[in-house]
């Protein structure tokens, strides 16, 4: 820990800097960020860091001085969005001046920066998912010195803390709580960029969530690739922490933020069901704050496909797991992911993910064509599924989705849902948007002074994406 508190005061040091030389300009800045809520969190961070140093943000990168493009490479396209997005910045760059700074999870891949440095030299900052922290430094090298930074580590990053941050809602914050994946489900890229699993100090996180709540923030979501694996492998491998407050687990863990005055709502993204023991099962039946909607990534139904995607469970598995949680939570909904087209998938195994589809009922369903990534070992499997077999599963499976979610809705018509009041709705200045425990939009007509509260709206309408309501 002190090792990591002399490198964030040496930033802050760089911060300082740079506020100097910005004093007398209106510097601005703007900010691109793909991908899952991690790199979100992540761009908050350098947002956070970026705002101290004296520049304000701006929408259009055109007129920043400072344009920052945080990738993502868990699918396809990524590759192609960020080569278009130089090309843009580019043109900017050579009209206007601006610093070009690149990171995030992309930068990891050393094809991709190779690519970048020999055929788009003009990219002031490249830094990895390990040296966030140092975007201070980095940045000044090339205001002070016109030097080019390149900033990757491969080895596991430290966790950092004490980083100012810049949330892009008052309302509802993402936390942090571990980084990196131990699990290599087959087709993904994850562990390779984000490296080993590594859990946050207990006291940290309790810290944070307790002065979210103190600024007033009532939601909190939970991040990280495997949330349910909090502190294991520090136990399984006998890594020191800090004992705070009994927690040892991801279990006592929710419930300790529980019991923080002001959070109303808990969320977390995502676990995995192999780990998702009976413990945590109970933890988020008994706290009325945990919400009952729950992300259970399936990814396949089939217990082939699971084997062949190193996922470590059975098509039994899931739908026991399912069961028991049922069972123990009441009015438990759960969301998924799944992806569509894994190499060996057969038409067989397709119709096992179908079947779950069926048997589960979900309330979300987020689906994925499967994209090779190269470096994984589902990019050297010799049976690749032809992208048209991919699309035409991918249809079939977002129709089923879409009828279900359908029906689903019906449900809610006429009844009453606590909905978190976020704001005025983007598309009906008249309407006000909020969310229900089961993450549902609700767009109701209400005064501005409702923004903030959790209120009791009655549903009148179902409109496949959002639900219409009116207060009660
Ligand atoms: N192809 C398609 N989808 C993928 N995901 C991860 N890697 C890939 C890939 N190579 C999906 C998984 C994961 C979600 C975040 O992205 O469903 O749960
Ligand atoms: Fe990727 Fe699997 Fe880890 Fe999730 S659990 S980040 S899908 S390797």
């Amino acid at each position: 820990m002190c090792n990591t508190n002399t490198e964030i005061q040496d930033q802050k040091k760089y911060i300082e800097k740079i506020k100097e030389i910005n004093k007398t300009q209106k510097p601005k800045y703007a900010i691109l960020t793909m991908g899952c809520q991690l790199n979100e969190n992540d761009s908050e961070k350098l947002c956070g860091m970026i705002e101290q140093m004296g520049y304000t943000k701006t929408e259009n990168p055109e007129e920043a001085n400072l344009n920052i493009f945080n990738t993502c490479c868990v699918r396809e396209n990524a590759e192609d969005k960020l080569f278009g997005k130089l090309g843009e910045l580019k043109k900017i760059k050579e009209q206007k001046g601006t610093i070009i700074a690149i990171g995030g999870c992309m930068m990891q891949e050393k094809h991709i920066t190779t690519k970048i440095k020999q055929s788009y030299p003009f990219v002031d900052i490249i830094f990895g998912t390990h040296t966030l922290h140092r975007f201070p430094k980095n940045l000044y090298k090339v205001l002070k010195e016109n030097q080019k930074q390149e900033d990757i580590l491969d080895i596991d990053g430290k966790i950092y803390e004490g980083l100012p941050i810049k949330r892009e809602s008052n309302l509802k914050a993402s936390v942090t709580i571990m980084n990196g994946c131990n699990n290599f489900c087959s087709y993904c890229i994850v562990p390779y960029v984000r490296g080993r699993e590594r859990s946050r100090e207990p006291k940290q996180i309790i810290q944070e969530i307790q002065e979210l709540a103190k600024e007033g923030y009532k939601e909190i979501t939970l991040l990280g690739q495997n949330v349910n694996s909090y502190l294991k492998v520090e136990k399984e491998k006998n890594k020191p922490y800090e004992q705070y407050k009994g927690i040892n687990s991801f279990a006592t863990l929710l419930q300790e933020i529980s019991k923080i005055q002001g959070i109303e709502r808990i969320r977390f993204i995502s676990p995995h069901p192999k780990d998702f023991t009976d413990d945590v099962i109970e933890a988020i039946a008994k706290n009325e704050k945990i919400c009952k909607l729950i992300h259970l990534p399936l990814q396949s139904g089939s217990t082939e496909t699971l084997k062949a995607m190193n996922r470590k469970y059975t098509k039994e598995d899931y739908l026991n797991l399912v069961q028991k949680m049922k069972t123990k939570i009441p009015n438990l909904k759960l969301s998924t992911d799944i992806i569509v087209g894994f190499p060996g998938e057969t038409e067989k195994d397709f119709l096992e993910t179908l079947d779950v589809v069926k048997k589960v009922g979900f309330e979300q369903v987020y689906m994925f064509i499967y994209s090779r990534r190269k470096g994984t070992p589902g990019d050297k499997m010799e049976n690749q599924i032809p992208e048209a077999t991919k699309h035409e599963r991918f249809d079939r499976l977002k129709q089923l989705v879409e009828n279900e979610i359908q029906q689903n809705n019906q449900k809610y018509i006429g009844t009453t849902q606590k909905i978190l009041v976020e704001g005025k709705s983007k598309t009906n200045e008249k309407m006000l948007t909020g969310r229900t425990e089961n993450n549902k939009i609700v767009n109701f007509e209400g005064n501005d002074e409702l923004i903030g509260k959790l209120i009791e709206i009655k549903i009148t309408s179902e409109h496949m994406w959002y639900l219409k309501g009116q207060i009660k």
